[in-house]
């Protein structure tokens, strides 16, 4: 059969971008029960959106990438990111700056990176006190934070750094709610009316962290020795075809784009991993079980390859989509999927929500099972936490090197406990997805002091 935009959800359009602001997930939960798995939203001022949760069309729009352009559909998070960065470029262009901005975050760079998240690690947690409740999303932001900023700089230390990380977090915090993240969804609100508007304010914010940013590239300029392969070094080394380097404007967008997507999200995913761990004495046991069989002598990369760890972050990926849907893909001529014929511009929503919630492809889907990814192997359309096709999450090995370093450097020192035994829902976050009160939990004991004194794994060179 082929359709135009299947199954209109036929409430009004701003009703619909309410219910979307306010809780996306309810939202393709109920749509998708009315609907099945592929639907058409329209969200007041905003477009069409066909919300896809079916692997098989999935799978083909991943495996034709270059049929669509995604940059031009993700312009809520232009006031975030600025118009430079690699999230809003399409084509050639993209491409490009994608080969630039890949290495320092896969293969050998990696490896380097491990000792370092487990240090990071210890330090921001020796300052927990036992029995005093904590907010674990914000705790895990400290960490990824961290890691992100010395990943990208390369540096770990400065006044300029310690601001920068303050500024970008308290930046962040001014969209922590569905209703404080409207101000990204409503043009009218996007008005600078002084530093004390709620835009004004934000406005004020991304000026002083682009200060800070374009402090450190001036100072990078004068600086001889560029060898380092950290972020800012390489983008700053890189010519075009014309030999041109980027502008310091391109530049600054890129490391914004960098910390704005690298650490949050590893924050979140990594709020909920403890949320179900705690919940879950079978888990926690078999965890620390296996972590324990690595021996004194193990390095981070062996923590990094412990099956039942890998399952335990996958399966919370899998449970938790950190963005309500992957980026909107835009058809660029007229073509047929599945059998739905799809016009030029066409804006597609893959939805890892729906595909990752589905009883056909996870029987007990509400249920936290890591067994499941031990038991079978999902195809790339049945399983995309990080996405797909040529937008891929650039950061995906890192994010899970760091998930899986950080669960494991916690759970072996401290005994924890939720601190509250309510349910926690996923709640809007700005353009993120996020459990709603950050998850609280507490220190009951310390099990083993910190490898800063007795090392509990083989140190490498850092
Ligand atoms: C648990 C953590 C993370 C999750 C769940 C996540 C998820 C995603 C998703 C779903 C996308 C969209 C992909 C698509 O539409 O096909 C994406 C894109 C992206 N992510 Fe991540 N991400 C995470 C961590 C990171 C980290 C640590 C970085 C580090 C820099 C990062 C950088 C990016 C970038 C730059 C893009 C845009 C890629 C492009 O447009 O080509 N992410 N991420």
């Amino acid at each position: 059969m082929v359709s135009k935009l299947p199954n209109r959800i036929t409430s009004p359009p701003w009703r619909q971008l309410i219910q979307w602001i306010a809780d996306p997930i309810a939202f393709q939960a109920r749509y998708g029960r009315q609907y099945g798995n592929l639907f058409t939203m329209r969200l007041a001022g905003l477009g069409s959106f066909v919300v896809i949760g079916d692997p098989k069309i999935i799978q083909e729009i991943f495996s034709q990438s270059s049929k669509f352009d995604v940059g031009r559909g993700n312009l809520l998070a232009k006031p975030l990111i600025g118009q430079n960065s690699l999230i809003l470029m399409d084509g050639d262009h993209h491409q490009r700056e994608r080969k630039l901005l890949m290495p320092p975050f896969h293969g050998e760079k990696l490896q380097t990176y491990a000792q370092r998240i487990c240090l990071i690690t210890e330090q921001i947690t020796s300052q927990w006190q036992a029995n005093q409740p904590f907010v674990a999303r914000a705790a895990m932001q400290k960490i990824s934070l961290e890691v992100i900023v010395q990943v990208v700089f390369g540096l770990s230390e400065g006044e300029r750094y310690q601001q920068l990380k303050t500024e970008l977090t308290d930046w962040l915090n001014m969209i922590d709610s569905p209703l404080r993240s409207s101000v990204l969804f409503f043009k009218f609100l996007q008005h600078d009316w002084g530093a004390w508007s709620p835009w004004g304010k934000m406005n004020r914010r991304k000026q002083c962290i682009h200060d800070l940013l374009q402090a450190e590239i001036d100072e990078r300029k004068a600086q001889r020795n560029k060898k380092d392969a950290n972020i800012l070094n390489l983008l700053m080394a890189a010519r075009d075809e014309n030999g041109q380097a980027m502008t310091d404007e391109e530049l600054r967008d890129e490391l914004v784009t960098m910390l704005f997507a690298g650490h949050e999200t590893t924050a979140t995913i990594l709020a909920w991993a403890f949320y179900q761990i705690l919940q879950r004495l079978d888990v926690c046991d078999k965890l620390l079980h296996e972590i324990a069989s690595l021996g004194a002598m193990s390095t981070p990369m062996d923590i990094a390859q412990l099956p039942y760890l890998t399952a335990v972050c996958q399966e919370t990926l899998r449970m938790y989509p950190v963005i309500p849907v992957i980026f909107p893909r835009i058809v660029k001529s007229p073509m047929t999927i599945a059998d739905y014929w799809f016009d030029a511009g066409t804006i597609l929503m893959p939805s890892n929500y729906l595909v990752h919630y589905r009883e056909d492809i996870y029987p007990n889907a509400r249920q936290f099972k890591p067994e499941r990814f031990l038991d079978r192997q999902y195809s790339p359309s049945e399983y995309f936490p990080f996405g797909g096709g040529n937008r891929r999450c650039l950061g995906y090995a890192l994010a899970l090197l760091e998930m899986k370093l950080v669960l494991a450097t916690i759970l072996s020192q401290y005994q924890l406990a939720l601190a509250d035994d309510k349910s926690v829902k996923m709640q809007r976050r700005g353009l993120t997805i996020t459990p709603s009160g950050g998850v609280r939990m507490v220190m009951t004991e310390k099990l083993r002091k910190s490898s800063t004194t007795e090392p509990s794994y083989k140190k490498q060179p850092v």
